[in-house]
């Protein structure tokens, strides 16, 4: 182990290790803040103080050097995480009370995990004698937020670029999902002298879900001596000055720059005509907005009944939310209209058991229309009967000689059977997020649709309901 340990100062220790209970060990994980001392708190700076010993990467023992005197010094390599947790260890073996130090917080991409995991390699638990105490920090992405306006005033995620440990599939997969999900997002490790390719490929990602001209703010070495905030965009961010110290925010599609300033709204404008006025008509202070849990459903009725008679995907696409979701909503309103007509014509029933029921009774619908979409945009359409299915283990399955059909039958969670006014009938076969795996929907002959055909398909909504 390249130890490369130290006494700061004077010879005075706050408490001598040798007077102490041997077994009384002490391990400190201490975060110190983005680097200023005003940053940093009491608790903090009381933890280091306490400490007989401090671990801590070089540069983050120069941040805090006025708080090491009389001290013993482990002073370790940016690569050597592992070997700071095992020596705070010892260290607390022998009774001492180590602070292992890390800038911002210590358990966001810092030490706090590292040193548990070592200690329960080692046989430690929180009953043993050597006490653990994380002490938290501001982590970089509070401190760059304070210093470029209001970015985090709405659901904001962290992500590192830095594949060192892990796999730039699983960060990838990150970046996209964030992305779609419309996050503010907090880069941390975002570029190294080795590590230059991972900022530009999170770029070309996230261009995919957010407006090129979408703000981010660039913050090299928050609170410290050469703390430096660049202003820039989505299309530009890859270009800037971006190092080992730099954090990256990137806002989401309602954040704006005004006067310098990356601001976040807080959503105010979605119950308030504006940020003192009376709320919206429908709207209360205190309560949840009408598109909130319990009301989202109510506003998809609403919206079918005020004449919106779309097709179910371009409902689910207006409502940004799973088919599943708006079939629900129909299937509530059905349930309270008792036989009167429901949103907007809009009709259907869920079915959560014995499904392959519905596939036996499709069998005498008529011709019908199998739809399965892939996500990523094309549409299949088959025309066939109900008698065709077959069921062999987890798949059901249609072959012909035109066209296979393969669904994985353990991927359906529930159906709805469901009727769009007189423009379509038929089931609706969704997985557990709600996702549309295929439909079945009758076919028309001529303008209308074939009347034993329909009456079979109202007897299966009945015996089903
Ligand atoms: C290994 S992570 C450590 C994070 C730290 N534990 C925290 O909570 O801030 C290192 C990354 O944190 C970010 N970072 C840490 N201190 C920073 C500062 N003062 N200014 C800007 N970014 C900082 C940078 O993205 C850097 O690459």
């Amino acid at each position: 182990m390249n130890k490369a340990t130290s006494t700061e100062g004077t010879l005075h220790s706050s408490a001598s290790p040798s007077l102490r209970d041997e077994k009384a060990g002490k391990i400190l994980l201490v975060g110190f803040g983005p680097g200023g001392k005003e940053q940093m708190t009491y608790r903090a700076r009381a933890a280091i103080e306490e400490a007989d010993v401090v671990i801590g990467y070089t540069t983050y023992i120069k941040l805090v050097q006025d708080l090491l005197t009389g001290k013993e010094v482990i002073r370790k390599g940016m690569t050597e995480e592992i070997d700071r947790c095992v020596e705070a260890y010892e260290a607390a073996k022998q009774g001492k009370v180590v602070a292992l130090i890390s800038s911002g917080d210590v358990g966001v991409y810092g030490m706090a995990g590292p040193t548990y995991e070592v200690l329960f390699q080692h046989g430690w638990t929180p009953q043993s004698d050597i006490q653990v105490e994380v002490v938290t920090g501001a982590t970089a992405l509070n401190a760059c937020a304070s210093l470029v306006g209001a970015p985090l005033t709405h659901d904001f995620c962290s992500i590192s670029l830095s594949d060192l440990l892990t796999p730039w599939t699983t960060i990838r997969k990150r970046i996209d999902a964030v992305g779609a999900a419309d996050f503010v997002i907090a880069l941390y490790n975002p570029k190294s002298g080795r590590r230059t390719q991972q900022i530009v490929e999170t770029q070309r990602i996230l261009l995919q879900h957010h407006d090129a001209k979408t703000p981010v703010a660039i913050v090299k070495s928050a609170y410290r001596r050469r703390q430096d905030i660049q202003m820039t965009t989505l299309d530009e961010m890859a270009n800037k000055d971006i190092g080992m110290l730099t954090t990256v925010i990137i806002g989401n599609s309602s954040s704006y720059v005004k006067e310098g300033l990356l601001i976040t709204p807080r959503g105010y404008a979605n119950k308030y005509d504006d940020l003192t006025g009376e709320a919206k008509d429908g709207e209360k202070a205190g309560l949840s907005l009408t598109m909130g849990l319990e009301g989202w459903h109510g506003c998809v009725r609403r919206w079918l009944e005020a004449g919106n008679h779309q097709p179910w995907e371009k409902i689910a696409a207006h409502f940004n939310a799973p088919v599943g979701e708006i079939l629900e909503a129909v299937a509530g309103a059905s349930e309270e209209a008792n036989g009167d007509e429901p949103a907007g014509g809009y009709t259907a029933v869920r079915v959560d058991t014995n499904l392959e029921n519905i596939i036996h009774e499709a069998a005498l619908w008529g011709k019908l229309r199998a739809v399965i979409r892939s996500p990523a945009g094309a549409v299949t359409e088959c025309l066939l009967t109900g008698d065709q299915f077959e069921m062999k283990n987890d798949w059901l399955n249609v072959v012909t000689d035109a066209f296979h059909i393969h669904v994985n039958w353990a991927n359906v969670d529930h159906a709805y059977l469901a009727k769009r006014g007189e423009k379509s009938l038929g089931a609706h076969f969704v997985n557990k997020a709600g996702d549309m795996v295929f439909r079945l929907l009758l076919v028309k002959e001529g303008d209308d649709f074939n009347p034993d055909a329909m009456a079979a398909f109202e007897k299966t909504w009945k015996d089903l309901k």
